[in-house]
């Protein structure tokens, strides 16, 4: 991962002091850089679309804010969503129904008629909701989630593809799902797995697209020809300074060598989330309380496990710096912690870093992804600003939540009020 460039020890982020976006905007406020939305999207397109027709389905639970969703519906993205509300910003966001693929797990009835009379193709994560579907809506489009028993992740509460998780139709159990689907009378376009997020091994996608691409052809076997084969996302960034980048080329032409050799589909789908948001952002909070303990010292800031989850949830690393101390030397190890009342409420953990103060901006990096859209409200603290810098210009995309949105729709009993 490369550092940003600075100026006089002043960090710049796509061409603006960072101190100064939080100075306007105040913090805690993620930032993101549209330029390089753009770019990662039309890299991550171009590697695959060099070797096969590849549809990417931005994988919105990354990062669903309304203005990230319109730049990638301008560079032409599909979407993988996973509930009736992403299906619906994405609707709101200007993307047509036809450029949306719903992926639900456990999905009620309520969400799947509801997804269904929206008219976006479905992947049906169980035998069940095939079931209630062929009641709800008969022959509706859908492709079929399958557990390829390979998995692949940062953490053991991401992977996904494994025996024993949640998800999908076991491999083994395909062929008979394929064949009731289509005595059923469905619209059957293709075949998904996603193994997990955040794996940077490009060997597991590899396993489960063959294991995709044996199904693909057992199904053609029983009468059913598939469009697209989907490979999921997951695709690893890097979050640490030392850390190289996958192959992404590598991992794309193995993958659609395996597709393309082993059966006649023609259509891949990829369902990037972290691969397009995650280094387009910082998140960036003031230090507001140095505590020094003698055996520990904490650069406390306004921004906690409410903003930003990962490091409490699973022990992620952003690397963290000082916008306005760029390049001066590293003075002791402090662990930067936020305003919740956890011991847990970290977002680093034994940095180095170069005399931290009261006032200083504290940047945290690779942000977007999962980062705001995974706050909360947590101590009853507002969700925070988001800004969008494009040009030189930094325009707010999010304000914070006014008090009054945590309470609105709260209902306190008659006979309690006073
Ligand atoms: N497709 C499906 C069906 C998924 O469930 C996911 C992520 C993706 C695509 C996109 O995966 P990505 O390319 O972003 O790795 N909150 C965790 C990550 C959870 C991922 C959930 N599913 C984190 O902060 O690392």
């Amino acid at each position: 991962m490369e550092d940003y460039e600075s100026d006089n020890g002043r960090m710049l982020f796509a061409g603006v002091y960072a101190s100064d976006i939080a100075e306007e905007f105040g913090t805690p406020v993620y930032v993101t850089d549209e330029k390089k939305l753009r770019e990662n999207y039309r890299r991550i397109h171009g590697v695959f679309a060099k070797e096969m027709d590849t549809v990417v389905n931005y994988a919105c639970k990354a990062n669903s804010n309304l203005a990230i969703l319109r730049i990638l519906e301008e560079e032409g993205s599909h979407i993988d969503a996973v509930s009736v509300g992403e299906v619906e910003s994405c609707l709101k966001a200007g993307f047509t129904a036809d450029r949306i693929l719903y992926t639900g797990v456990n999905v009620s009835n309520e969400e799947l008629k509801a997804v269904s009379e929206l008219d976006v193709m479905i992947n049906i994560d169980s035998e069940s909701e095939l079931e209630r579907l062929a009641e709800i809506n008969p022959g509706h489009k859908i492709s079929i989630r399958i557990n390829p028993g390979v998995g692949s992740g940062h953490s053991d509460a991401v992977i996904t593809g494994k025996r024993g998780t949640k998800f999908g139709i076991p491999s083994e159990r395909a062929i008979d799902v394929y064949a009731r689907a289509n005595d059923l009378g469905f619209d059957i376009r293709g075949i998904h797995a996603h193994i997990g997020s955040g794996g940077s091994d490009i060997y597991p996608f590899m396993d489960a697209a063959e294991i995709l691409s044996e199904l693909t052809n057992e199904i053609k076997d029983i009468g059913v020809d598939l469009e697209f084969i989907d490979i999921g996302g997951g695709f690893g960034v890097p979050y640490k300074m030392n850390e190289d980048p996958m192959s992404l080329e590598e991992l794309a032409i193995e993958v659609t060598d395996i597709i393309k050799m082993q059966t006649d589909v023609e259509t891949l789908y990829i369902e990037p989330g972290r691969y397009i948001v995650a280094d387009t952002t910082v998140l960036l909070t003031k230090c507001v309380n140095i505590k020094d303990l003698g055996t520990k010292k904490f650069v406390g800031v306004d921004a906690g496990m409410n903003n930003l989850v990962r490091p409490a949830m699973y022990g992620s690393h952003h690397h963290v710096a000082i916008a306005d101390k760029f390049g001066k030397a590293c003075t002791a190890k402090y662990d930067v912690v936020g305003p919740i009342c956890e011991t847990g409420d970290y977002l680093a953990h034994d940095r180095v870093l170069p005399n931290p103060a009261e006032g200083d901006i504290v940047v945290v990096y690779t942000a977007g992804a999962y980062g705001f859209s995974m706050s909360s409200n947590y101590n009853m603290r507002p969700q925070c600003r988001e800004v969008l810098v494009n040009d030189g210009k930094a325009e707010l995309i999010r304000d914070v939540q006014p008090m009054e949105d945590l309470w609105k729709h709260q209902i306190v009993p008659e006979r309690l009020r006073k």
